[in-house]
């Protein structure tokens, strides 16, 4: 049976798939990766909470319907039995009013299991959104990051613009 994923393949770099190391698959989030270790992959970015596999495919299913709007995907290393998730990232689509009815792109929820770090898998997974961003004609892609991950993102050719400010809830 095929498992359907989040968005299209078309919007996946083919480019980004031929320079992954060997079984290493970028895709799109299925609503079956509970199992594969979805959220275990991004404990290495924050606290996820105790998600059940009922409350995930519920949220899943939620954000499916926003058409065009969350594009999750994830690198799955499927030379590992079970197949696992081990990298993952997210460009959620802001359809704006200005700028003629453009589309900015946010970077969001970037992680890469701890002992995949370092193999150019972040790299790849922020290529894989620059891709989608274009594809989709945002006109930027912007995010919030750590001081500690300023680097990561200078060498993914991002530069700083701006300043964050937050009210937290
Ligand atoms: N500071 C400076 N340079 C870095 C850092 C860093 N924190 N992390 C990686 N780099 C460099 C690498 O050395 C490499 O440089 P090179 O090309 O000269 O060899 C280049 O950036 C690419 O590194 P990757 O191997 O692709 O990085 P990795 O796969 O380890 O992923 C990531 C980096 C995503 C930051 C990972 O360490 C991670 O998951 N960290 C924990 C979660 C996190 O902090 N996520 C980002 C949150 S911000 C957001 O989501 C918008």
């Amino acid at each position: 049976m095929t498992v359907r994923g989040l968005f299209p393949d078309e919007y996946l770099s083919p480019e980004v798939q031929a320079a992954l190391p060997p079984g290493y698959r970028l895709r799109a989030l299925q609503r079956t990766d509970y199992e594969a270790g979805f959220l275990d992959c991004l404990r290495v970015l924050t606290s996820v909470g105790e998600i059940s596999k009922e409350k995930f495919e519920e949220r899943f299913d939620w954000v499916s319907r926003q058409d065009g709007t969350y594009f999750v995907l994830v690198i799955e290393d499927t030379n590992a039995r079970p197949p696992s998730i081990v990298g993952t990232g997210t460009l959620l689509l802001e359809r704006k009013f200005i700028h003629n009815l453009g589309s900015v792109g946010h970077i969001e929820d970037i992680a890469v299991a701890k002992d995949q770090q370092g193999k150019k898998l972040g790299l790849r997974i922020i290529q894989a959104l620059d891709f989608i961003a274009k594809q989709t004609g945002c006109y930027k892609t912007i995010l919030d990051c750590s001081e500690h991950n300023e680097g990561f993102y200078v060498k993914c050719g991002f530069r700083r613009a701006g300043l964050e400010m937050a009210h937290y809830h």
